[in-house]
């Protein structure tokens, strides 16, 4: 497999786990999600270990789950505890079962064995924190997750495929300045803009009329969570010495970039201001054009599957300065892939 094992990935948004059997394959491991009475999400293998039915097909006794082709019975624990037609239950009988954590609103699975450190998860506090408005949605990808982690790390696309939204010339411009901290295990990518235009996205949500500053900071903690701390603020607007930056705007761009198998991927996005918090309009508009942008990279990316699957072997691409951040990612990915 081409997966970093023993990881955190995102596996879904809280509200997706529920009554309702939540299907999810994630890094080639198919695994049904659910929500116990007591309100716990909990995650199981989705193969019946007697003639292989997805669980994710069976149906709920309680908090246990039926299997829908002969009626093997699990409980949350994996343990099962009824076969059809006899009463002594095998004693290899029993589910793998994930671990789950639920944090700043996002259910994480942990894919790989031995210590599963819910320490170790990274975090993304504004999506579930006062003083922050967050619009998100999922799109499925038919592209490695790679090809995705490559177009976070690169901004500069933004002028050519996202024009019009969140792409002005001044981002394919502007140079970059890209930092690994190997020890922690993340990749910082920067653009400062100094009195640049604004683009839509930006104008309509925030209502500045002018010239703006506009920061792009990338911090991506490989394989699963990408930040981008993005600041706009009207042109000149600096904060202040003792740092204090609540004049500007902010919005924190969220992804959760799941692989579901070699060539599909999970693609949690997310978007989170804090600014015009009770305009439903600016909520709404959000949503709308960031589902958009989404939706632009995401056709290229499909687009992009397709031409690697022509290939020949050993194609040689070609790489320049704007790809230093996403080079600094696939060797972290390569590095915590052969460790795992
Ligand atoms: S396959 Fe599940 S009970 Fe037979
Ligand atoms: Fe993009």
């Amino acid at each position: 497999m081409v997966f970093p094992r023993n990881q955190w990935y995102v596996a879904a948004y809280g509200e997706e786990v529920g009554e309702e059997l939540l299907a999810r394959t994630i890094c080639g491991e198919p695994i049904v999600f659910y929500r116990t009475g007591a309100g716990d999400a909990v995650a199981l293998a989705d193969r019946c270990v007697h003639r292989r039915f997805p669980l994710s097909e069976g149906h709920r006794d309680g908090d246990r789950l039926v299997c829908g082709y002969h009626g093997f019975t699990y409980e949350p624990d994996g343990r099962c505890v009824a076969v059809p037609a006899q009463t002594r239950i095998p004693r290899t009988a029993r589910v793998p079962v994930y671990p789950v954590v639920e944090q700043d609103s996002l259910v994480w699975v942990w894919i790989g064995d031995g210590d599963a450190d819910p320490a170790a998860i990274p975090r993304a506090p504004w999506l579930d924190a006062e003083g922050w408005v967050v619009v998100r949605g999922m799109e499925p990808l038919e592209a490695r997750y790679e090809l995705l982690v490559d177009n976070l790390m690169d901004l500069s696309h933004e002028t050519y495929l996202h024009g019009g939204y969140i792409g002005t010339p001044e981002v394919a411009e502007t140079p970059i300045t890209t930092s690994v901290d190997e020890e922690a295990g993340v990749v910082r990518v920067s653009r400062r803009m100094k009195d640049v235009e604004c683009p839509p996205f930006y104008a309509n949500s925030t209502g500045i009329k002018g010239r703006i500053d506009r920061w792009q900071d990338i911090e991506y903690q490989p394989p699963c969570l990408y930040l981008l701390h993005s600041r706009i603020a009207p042109a000149g607007l600096e904060p202040a010495p003792d740092g204090d930056d609540s004049a500007a705007f902010h919005a924190e761009i969220v992804y959760g970039i799941t692989p579901s198998t070699e060539t599909t991927t999970f693609d949690f996005w997310m978007v989170a201001r804090d600014f015009a918090l009770d305009d439903p309009e600016v909520t709404t508009y959000l949503a709308e054009s960031n589902r958009t942008v989404v939706m632009q990279d995401v056709v290229a990316l499909n687009l992009l599957e397709k031409v690697i699957a022509t290939e020949p072997e050993g194609y040689q691409e070609l790489s320049i300065n704007i790809d230093t951040g996403g080079l600094a990612a696939r060797r972290l990915l390569q590095r915590m892939t052969d460790e795992s």
